[in-house]
């Protein structure tokens, strides 16, 4: 496994009742099928990471390190995090694209990831 894309799905990365972005949860997971990504990047929907404030979160974890991305707020965004997850499996390198760089964030603390379903 040479990399690690988590989504957060929590109590407020998603929740359209609190108003925020939905996370098409179903599209990634059919990406990952349709690209059978699974083998060299891990699709992790997981609970809440920590920095709520920044819905919609996602964590890439790669042999470089903790990437965190927050305030995806379009499905260019997911799409975005699908094509970076394509490179990395054909070996194309870890650079984000320029549509996630601007999402970036510094987090410091320890994450813990709880898995979803
Ligand atoms: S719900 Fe996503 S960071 Fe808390």
């Amino acid at each position: 496994m040479s990399a690690q894309v988590v989504v957060c799905n929590g109590c407020c990365c998603g929740r359209v009742e609190k108003g925020h972005n939905e996370v098409p949860i179903d599209a990634l997971k059919s990406a990952w099928d349709e690209h059978e990504l699974h083998n060299q990047v891990k699709l992790t929907i997981s609970g809440c990471l920590g920095p709520c404030s920044m819905h919609n979160v996602s964590l890439l974890k790669t042999e470089n390190g903790l990437t965190w991305l927050g305030n995806l707020t379009e499905r260019e965004h997911y799409d975005a995090l699908i094509h970076w997850a394509c490179d990395i499996a054909e070996g194309q390198g870890v650079d984000l694209p320029e549509i996630l760089q601007e999402r970036r964030f510094v987090r410091l603390q320890e994450v813990v990831i709880r898995e979803q379903e």
